[in-house]
């Protein structure tokens, strides 16, 4: 029905108009009684070997929607009915704004990509509040967190600690959107000095506070090597929580099938889906071996496939976001990913049930790392319903 019917009429719409009214049917869907236990039926997925431990909080999957997707928080359960194992509002900034004239957000259909220059445009935080105020029932909640564009550079400190205070009692964990436009990228951006200047009220404030909420760095895929090895000494000597990599880019357009005059046609913006998927894999490789595989990691950026996101976890990423890859391959691309990650969890404890010593005692030589042979029984490809319990993976 989605594929034959709802994709056809979205993608007949322009992109903001057709995210919209996602959200409204989302909403509609959460007031009908038993809406969100049939949006579970249809694409929830639950199953062990999918849970896993992150920051202290326990995670029923590894894939969560990125931000900018429920920018104001208005259909949280709805997304968290829809499978997701965490959903990530925002950016949310202190006053109500805007953004930037339409249209801002253009699908790049040769390339299954989207250029966007929305500038941060939300609620503000009292809808966000009014909205969350309803609660979101199990379902975890991560708060994208950023200066209005028009707070000159010495008062956002202010902004991202009035953020965090008011919404501290609301989220699961916090995100510093550092990346995005508003917060625009000067040299002075990515400065220890700089990071520091925001993160440390924010710190400050938690020490106070009986309950623990982690607080994540959201940064930009252009960022160079050395910038990369800025934030992440950030990470390892102060008590940031971990880092979402990564924001939409300004610099991956090469190779793009999109022609030229149309992307000029488009003009600025930054660009999300298949071309960041290497840069991002790269960026969470780089800060996952640099700060010694022990702070956590949200990979994001270009995440199309269910080999995507498992590129993603095995280059150290403890979770995944999706944002692109959900308007191109619909409702049903969690449960996909989730499927496959089952799926390879399950072949993976296979592996190691045959190399242990009791197996190759049973065979009579020893077992050899790829030396599987093509004729030897596969595992079967289990669903989320049929596979068989294995130990979950914790990050
Ligand atoms: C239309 C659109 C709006 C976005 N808005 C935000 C935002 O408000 N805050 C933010 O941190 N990221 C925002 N993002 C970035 C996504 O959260 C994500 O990090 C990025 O798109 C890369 O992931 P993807 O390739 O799966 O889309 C937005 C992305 C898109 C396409």
């Amino acid at each position: 029905m989605y594929r034959k019917l709802i994709e056809p009429l979205l993608f007949s719409l322009t992109i903001e108009r057709a995210h919209r009214i996602v959200l409204l049917l989302l909403r509609v869907m959460g007031l009908i009684p038993g809406g969100r236990w049939l949006l579970h039926r249809c694409y929830g997925v639950s199953h062990p070997v999918l849970e896993r431990e992150v920051f202290g909080i326990r995670f029923p999957n590894p894939i969560g929607l990125a931000a900018g997707f429920d920018r104001n928080g208005e259909a949280v359960r709805e997304f968290g009915a829809l499978g997701f194992g965490f959903v990530e509002i925002g950016t949310v900034t202190p006053r109500p704004q805007e953004g930037n004239p339409r249209p801002r957000v253009f699908r790049l259909p040769k390339d299954h990509a989207i250029v966007n220059r929305i500038g941060i445009a939300n609620r503000g935080l009292d809808a966000t509040v009014r909205y969350l105020r309803r609660g979101h029932e199990g379902v975890i909640l991560g708060c994208n967190i950023g200066k209005n564009t028009d707070t000159p550079a010495a008062q956002a400190p202010a902004d991202y600690l009035k953020l965090f205070r008011s919404l501290y009692q609301y989220a699961d964990y916090f995100t510093v959107n550092i990346s995005c436009d508003n917060a625009c990228h000067d040299a002075r951006t990515y400065t220890k000095e700089h990071l520091l200047e925001i993160l440390n009220p924010l710190f400050d404030f938690r020490r106070g506070q009986s309950d623990y909420r982690p607080i994540m760095l959201k940064i930009s895929p252009d960022l160079t090597d050395c910038e990369i090895d800025t934030v992440t000494e950030v990470l390892t000597s102060s008590p940031l929580d971990g880092i979402v990599a990564t924001n939409g880019s300004h610099a991956c357009r090469r190779g793009l099938q999109t022609s030229r005059e149309s992307l000029d046609k488009i003009g600025s913006g930054r660009l999300s889906g298949p071309p960041l998927t290497q840069r991002a894999v790269e960026i969470v490789r780089r800060i996952h071996a640099l700060s010694g595989g022990t702070y956590p990691i949200i990979g994001s950026g270009g995440v199309m496939t269910p080999e995507d996101a498992l590129a993603m976890l095995e280059a150290g990423a403890d979770l995944v976001q999706v944002y692109t890859g959900y308007v191109y391959n619909g409702p049903e691309f969690v449960r996909t990913i989730c499927d496959a990650l089952i799926a390879a969890e399950t072949r993976k404890a296979c592996r190691i049930d045959k190399e242990s010593p009791a197996a190759e005692a049973a065979s009579g030589s020893p077992a050899s790392p790829g030396t599987e042979s093509p004729e030897s029984p596969q595992p079967d490809t289990p669903t989320a319903e049929s596979a068989p319990d294995t130990p979950a993976t914790t990050a």
